[in-house]
């Protein structure tokens, strides 16, 4: 089989992704955000995200084109993210990836987002992709822990969050804080200049009682929560809030589970494999512990480039190409979005 040349469109959240990929080569990964216009309502409003898809997706796939300097006609394949996500966003890209590819007379490819973010990792030459891995999914809409056996058929979803993702939780307790949208880099980089340990905040299902149940799952409201009591009490006590100390406490309490949870699945499972993806994994904390925790444990840690970790097309281009190399077939024109599609 020749390298397929493939288009990938993301649109299950706010960034509206064109990557175009030849087998692992990354071509191109064009990008348009609508975070801007979430800012003043301190998270992502689907029907503002799936309008902005609408009319960001035609010049992003240009941009894509002219990054790779490729013309339409010479792509073999087009792939798109069908889920999970918001439905409304999901429509735009399937929408549009159906019609170019009908267009064009090729194939298309539905695919999984999550398990695109761990394509991700494909497109890094550094060190490519090796399985099983355990990956660890961290954005504002997904906190999930993943065994992938191959990439292609077989991925086992171990846990998720039972209710914020971790980047949302960032956003929520930066909003309380006063700091703007979005507020895991606010957070991250007020962080820095506190201490940890000054106050010690919950850790979501950790107690042995959660562990039975949860072991490998994820839960950020009971800490929100108690960010906010224990700003409140020291606002009504008339006392200034240490907003450092707030912060690196919280991100630790972040951190510490989402990292302990990661390698307590590479442990169990024993698979010496971590990847990590998703915009949380901009957290200077985060990747941090990941790799202190990691090299203690005998755990390979892999964290691809910020741009790949992040939503973004080239990622779904990935995996399309990885499909096609595997020998599966074509989509076809009568898939739809599903905001809840399991990996
Ligand atoms: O993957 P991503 O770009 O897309 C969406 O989920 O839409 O992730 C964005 C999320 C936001 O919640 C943002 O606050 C969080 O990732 N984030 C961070 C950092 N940078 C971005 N969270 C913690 N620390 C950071 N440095
Ligand atoms: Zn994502």
């Amino acid at each position: 089989r020749e390298t397929p040349l493939v288009l990938g469109i993301e649109t299950s959240c706010d960034e509206t992704g064109v990557g175009i990929v030849r087998g692992t080569d990354l071509l191109a990964n064009a990008i348009a955000s609508s975070m801007d216009e979430h800012a003043r309502y301190g998270g992502v409003v689907p029907e503002v995200a799936a309008r902005a898809h609408l009319e960001a997706l035609g010049p992003t796939i240009r941009e894509a084109l002219a990054e790779a300097s490729v013309s339409l006609d010479e792509l073999d394949a087009v792939a798109v993210t069908s889920g999970p996500g918001l439905a409304g966003a999901l429509m735009v890209g399937v929408g549009a990836a159906k019609a170019l590819a009908l267009s064009l007379g090729k194939p298309v490819y539905a695919v999984n987002h999550l398990v695109g973010h761990v394509g991700a990792d494909l497109l890094d030459d550094a060190a490519p992709l090796e399985t099983p891995t355990i990956a660890l999914l961290v954005s504002g809409g997904h906190t999930s822990l993943l065994l992938v056996r191959d990439l292609v058929g077989d991925v086992e979803m171990l846990g998720e969050t039972i209710d914020d993702a971790a980047g949302e939780a960032f956003d929520k307790v930066a909003r309380l804080l006063g700091l703007p949208y979005p507020g895991g880099p606010e957070i991250d980089r007020a962080a820095e200049g506190g201490d940890p340990e000054a106050i010690r905040f919950p850790r979501g299902l950790t107690r042995p009682k959660d562990l039975e149940r949860h072991r490998y799952d994820f839960s950020f409201s009971g800490l929100k929560t108690a960010v906010a009591r224990w700003v409140e009490q020291r606002r009504a006590a008339g006392e200034s809030v240490p907003v450092a100390d707030v912060a690196a406490s919280f991100r630790e309490a972040v951190v510490d589970v989402l990292v302990g949870k990661a390698l307590a699945a590479c442990s169990d499972l024993g698979v010496p494999r971590l990847l990590l993806g998703g915009g949380v994994v901009a957290n200077a904390r985060l990747r941090r512990v990941a790799e202190e925790r990691s090299a203690a444990a005998g755990v390979d840690l892999r964290i691809p480039p910020l741009p790949l970790c992040t939503d973004n097309g080239a990622m779904i281009a990935a995996l399309g190409s990885k499909l096609i190399m595997a020998g599966y077939e074509p989509s076809g024109l009568d898939f739809g979005a599903d905001s809840t599609l399991p990996v």
